[in-house]
This record gives structure tokens, C-alpha cells and sequence, in this order.
């Protein structure tokens, strides 16, 4: 049973390479997702080592010349999916969509090169100058407001998070014309976002297209803006562990250590002290979202708890049986298997598992770790979870659960086939 699951996940990540870059699942993405690629790799390490540094090479062959590494490169063109690359009409060749996403591969990279760095050092040395200019990036056109802003909901990864409701309500989707979704012909439209949010989803990439995918000016002028918990806290951690990599070859890291510093400083910006959490803002607006999200929780990542902070961990958590939910049990707005609005996602775990342990709370990672390793026991590698009852949601066999597995969840049951 238990080495059946190892084989199956090393089997996913087989079936969903495409020669150098991996499907998040067949049918619903089709193509290569930025944060995606970077658990996969992780995944590849366990097993075959050159694999993950090559999907790490694809990922940043992508980027764009002011730096930005983008949330989907489109290689295979794919009827099946929308919005593609005529719609993003954003360039590169193979083409890709204007917005990037979570900056986690700096840290999950950090881990690759350390399962065996003598193997990984030269394939680290070829990466490491681009991932110091998609930072770069980030610092100096998504962090201009302090904390890291995202200018579209997909750019947070937590694409359809409540976090995001109040920006969007002032985003115009009324003129977007005609199109037809294809999420919804793969999965249970009832999981997946509602016309009205797509329709304002379509208004923003309209935008950044009308303006040629500047994306200074999708900052300052686009119609969404808005400070994401989530991504400052991945970026925080991210830039720590490209400094750690930077000093492992001899570099300077005085820029990054500079970037970190005034990331950090920025946290009391998205504090919410009537929320007793980190929480969203409408850099528009100045407004809070107050909400109490995974976003949030991503503190521990980045060394950023704080007592508070706990006890609403403990208490979101409690809530439900399986793993950290997306979004608060308690608010009136969860949804336990609407997309990033209640369901628990495997790899959103893994990440705040790695704060738990780097901050000395083994008893949460154990516990966070056994959770996990029950949903996908239970009910294999989908994308996501229900975590009142575990029902499996969204796409199946699906790439990132797959890797989770491999280099976390599934670490209990590797040892004990090991003992027997
Ligand atoms: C959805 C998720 C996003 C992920 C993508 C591919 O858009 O919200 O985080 O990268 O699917 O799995």
C-alpha cells in the first residue's frame, strides 16, 4: 500500500512530463504553471536529480527581460484550455501569460541543491543570476507599496481566496465580451469560480494587454491592486534562501539581505489588529480585506508569527479535521470545496509545515504532516480537499500533490516499509 503510493506518485510525475517541463494535471492545465514547476521539481529530486534542475532551467528560459518569471508558458498550444495565449497576447516564444506567481522556487530550490550539493552546484550557479532578477523584480515593481502587491487574484496562486473579494468589486467585467470558460468542462462547476468573478478575471488581463504588458504601469494604473499576505511571506522566506544560496557560491547577497530587510519592515502594513491577523489590502483603497486566510498563516514561513497569529492558527485549524483550511471555518464566506475559499491544499501545507519545523514547533509539522498524508491515503493525489470530510476536489493525479508526497507527506510511511 504504502510503496504502492510512492510508485504512483513517481508514476504522476512521469505521466505529466512533457520533456523538461510538467502538467499540473492532463485536461484542466495543460500547459507549465510557475509555482507548480517549482514543487515539481522538488517531487523530480527525490528521484532524479538532473529531472528537477531541468524543469527549474524551463521555468526561468521564460523570463521576461525586466526580470519577471510569468504564471503560465504556454508551450503546446491547447484548445481545451481559456484563457491562452491569444487572449494573454503577451508575447515570448513559447508564449506566456503577463502576470507571474508565488516566488517559492528560490526556497524549494534551496532544498533541491541541498539534498546533494556537490551533484547541484553548477546547475545552481546557472540559475541562481535569474532568480536574483525575478527578486529583483518583485522588489522593485510589486514591492514599490512595501508589501508584495499582486495586480491580478491568479498572480497570489490562492486564485479565487476571499482575500481578494473587495479589490475586485471595484473591477469593471461588464464589457468583456463573449467567451466560453473550459475550467468547468473538467471539473464540477460548483468548485470553480463564479461568471461574475471570471468576467472581472478577463477585465484585468484585458487591461494589462491595453497597455502592453508594462507591468510599472498595470501597477500604478490597473484596475486591481491589492497587498497579498501570502506572496510577502513567500517572498520574505524566498529571498533568505536565495541570500543562503548566493553565500554557497561566493556571492555578494548584500542586495538580497537589503531587499529582506525592507520587505520585513514592511509587515506592520498588513497587520489587521481588529482582525488579530495579517490580512489583504486594497493598495487602491487603503481598505482591509478582513479575512483570516492560508495567506496569513504563511507568517511562519517567513519567521513572522506572532502570539496572536497563533491563536488563530489554532483555533482555523481545530475547526476542521484535515490539514489548515484556505479560508476561516468560522466566516460566513467559507466554502469547503469552492476553489481557495475553505478546501486545504497539500502544497500550502508543505510550506507552512517548513516554518513550523525551521521555528521549533515539530508537534505542528507532525501534525500538519499526519493530516495530509491521511487525505492523500485516503483519497489519492488530487489537486485539493475538502477538510471537513476529505472529499477529493478539483483536477486528479495531480502534479503538486504528487511531489508533496514524495518529499513530505509521505516521508511516515516511507520509513516505516523501510523498518518492516
Ligand atoms: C490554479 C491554482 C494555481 C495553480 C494552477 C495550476 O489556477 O489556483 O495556484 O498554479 O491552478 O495548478
Amino acid at each position: 500500500m504504502t510503496m504502492d503510493l510512492h510508485e504512483q506518485a513517481r508514476q504522476i510525475l512521469r505521466q505529466n512530463d512533457r520533456g523538461g517541463y510538467t502538467l499540473p494535471t492532463h485536461g484542466l492545465y495543460p500547459y507549465q504553471w510557475n509555482w507548480d514547476s517549482a514543487f515539481a521539481a522538488w517531487g523530480f529530486a527525490t528521484f532524479d536529480l538532473p529531472r528537477a534542475w531541468d524543469e527549474i532551467d524551463t521555468l526561468l528560459a521564460s523570463q521576461w527581460d525586466d526580470g519577471m518569471v510569468p504564471h503560465i508558458i504556454f508551450h503546446d498550444p491547447d484548445p481545451g484550455y481559456f484563457p491562452g495565449p491569444d487572449v494573454w497576447s503577451a508575447g515570448g516564444d513559447p508564449a506566456t501569460s503577463g502576470i507571474s506567481q508565488p516566488p517559492v522556487a528560490a526556497t524549494l530550490v534551496r532544498l533541491i541543491y541541498e539534498m546533494n550539493p556537490d551533484a547541484s552546484r553548477d546547475r545552481l550557479a546557472a540559475v541562481y543570476p535569474k532568480l536574483v532578477e525575478w527578486h529583483r523584480w518583485w522588489h522593485e515593481v510589486r514591492c514599490v507599496h512595501g508589501p508584495a502587491a499582486i495586480v491580478h487574484p491568479w498572480e497570489s496562486g490562492r486564485d479565487n481566496c476571499p482575500d481578494w473579494d473587495i479589490g475586485m468589486a471595484n473591477v469593471d467585467g461588464s464589457k468583456v465580451g463573449d467567451y466560453t470558460r473550459r475550467d468547468t468542462g473538467h471539473v464540477d462547476p460548483s468548485m470553480r469560480p463564479k461568471k461574475s468573478e471570471y468576467d472581472r478575471y478577463l477585465a484585468m488581463v484585458q487591461f494589462g494587454k491595453s497597455v502592453g504588458w508594462d507591468q510599472k504601469r498595470i501597477v500604478s494604473e490597473g484596475p486591481f491592486l491589492m497587498a497579498d499576505p501570502g506572496i510577502t511571506f513567500i517572498l520574505l522566506r524566498a529571498h533568505h534562501d536565495l541570500a543562503v544560496l548566493g553565500h554557497a557560491l561566493d556571492q555578494d547577497t548584500d542586495e538580497i539581505e537589503g531587499w529582506e530587510t525592507t520587505l520585513r519592515a514592511a509587515l506592520p502594513m498588513i497587520w489587521n489588529d481588529d482582525l488579530q491577523g495579517y490580512d489583504a489590502k486594497d493598495l487602491r483603497t487603503g481598505k482591509f480585506a478582513r479575512f483570516l486566510g492560508s495567506g496569513a498563516f504563511l507568517a511562519y514561513l517567513a519567521n513572522a508569527a506572532r502570539p496572536e497569529l497563533d491563536t488563530q492558527l489554532m483555533r482555523v485549524w481545530n475547526a476542521v479535521p484535515y490539514g489548515i483550511p484556505s479560508a476561516d471555518p468560522e466566516a460566513p464566506i467559507f466554502d469547503a470545496r469552492r476553489y481557495w475559499r475553505g478546501p486545504t491544499w497539500p502544497v500550502v501545507n508543505s510550506l507552512l509545515a517548513i516554518g513550523f519545523r525551521d521555528m521549533g514547533r515539530a508537534d505542528l509539522e507532525v501534525r500538519l504532516r499526519r493530516e495530509t498524508a491521511e487525505l492523500i491515503m485516503k483519497n489519492g493525489f488530487s489537486e485539493y480537499f475538502d477538510p471537513t470530510d476529505a472529499t477529493p476536489c478539483g483536477g486528479a493525479n495531480f502534479t503538486w500533490t504528487a511531489a508533496i508526497w514524495l518529499t513530505w507527506a509521505g516521508q511516515d510511511y516511507e520509513q516505516a516499509k523501510g523498518a518492516a
